[in-house]
């Protein structure tokens, strides 16, 4: 029988979790101490760089109908693709926060080379301790439970009307308003979660 090929974030989700059932087990085991968590910065919310195929952003803006009028904020942006191609060919205004330095330095010079300074921009940083406030759009591409401890300061900060497109990973406890399952043009397949803030 052939198998379905799975997501490459879903499968370094599930060895994720692997590494940290281990992890704990050998904490548990050894009589170990919970590691102390610093605000934002737990290892639970360490998501792993895995970039959301070009045709699957585009995807993503066109679900939540990303027009010139829109902030879109990439929560987690990686190398600034959701950033990039929202300003480049959706005309919106953009911003990414990254936790991981080299990668929110490449995003900038690539910013930058594309001549898109004066719409899109990365912040280097910890969404946790972000304001994204001025959003109409926010895009997730992180875990689940990330996306779970995210939810209280999405619901905090965004204005309703707000539309949050999840690739791959629900919100838990909110209901999408649409659900869409595609393929990538390598045959891997996605699906897209929209919300919007009531
Ligand atoms: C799966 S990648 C998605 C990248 C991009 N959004 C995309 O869809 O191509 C998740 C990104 O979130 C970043 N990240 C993880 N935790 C973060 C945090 N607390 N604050 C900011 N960025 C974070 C990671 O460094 C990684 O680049």
């Amino acid at each position: 029988m052939r198998e379905r090929p799975v997501s490459t974030l879903k499968l370094a989700a599930s060895a994720l979790a692997a590494l940290v059932a281990t992890f704990w087990f050998c904490l548990a085991t050894r009589g170990g101490a919970r590691p102390q968590e610093r605000p934002g910065s737990s290892f639970e919310q360490r998501v792993p760089y895995v970039p959301s195929p070009p045709d699957i952003v585009e995807k993503m803006l066109e679900l939540a109908e990303v027009t010139s009028r829109d902030r879109v904020y990439d929560l987690g942006s990686g190398d600034g693709r959701i950033v990039i191609i929202a300003a480049q060919k959706f005309g919106a205004r953009a911003v990414g926060i990254e936790l991981d330095e080299k990668l929110s330095e490449e995003a900038s010079a690539r910013i930058a080379e594309l001549g898109l300074q004066d719409r899109a921009k990365i912040i280097h940083g910890d969404i946790f301790n972000s304001d994204f406030s001025l959003a109409t759009v926010v895009t997730l591409y992180l875990l689940t439970w990330t996306n779970e401890r995210l939810r209280p300061l999405l619901e905090r900060q965004l204005r309703p009307g707000t539309r949050i497109v999840s690739h791959d990973f629900q919100v838990p406890g909110w209901k999408p308003e649409k659900e869409v399952k595609l393929m990538s043009k390598n045959g891997v397949p996605h699906t897209l979660f929209l919300y919007v803030r009531p």
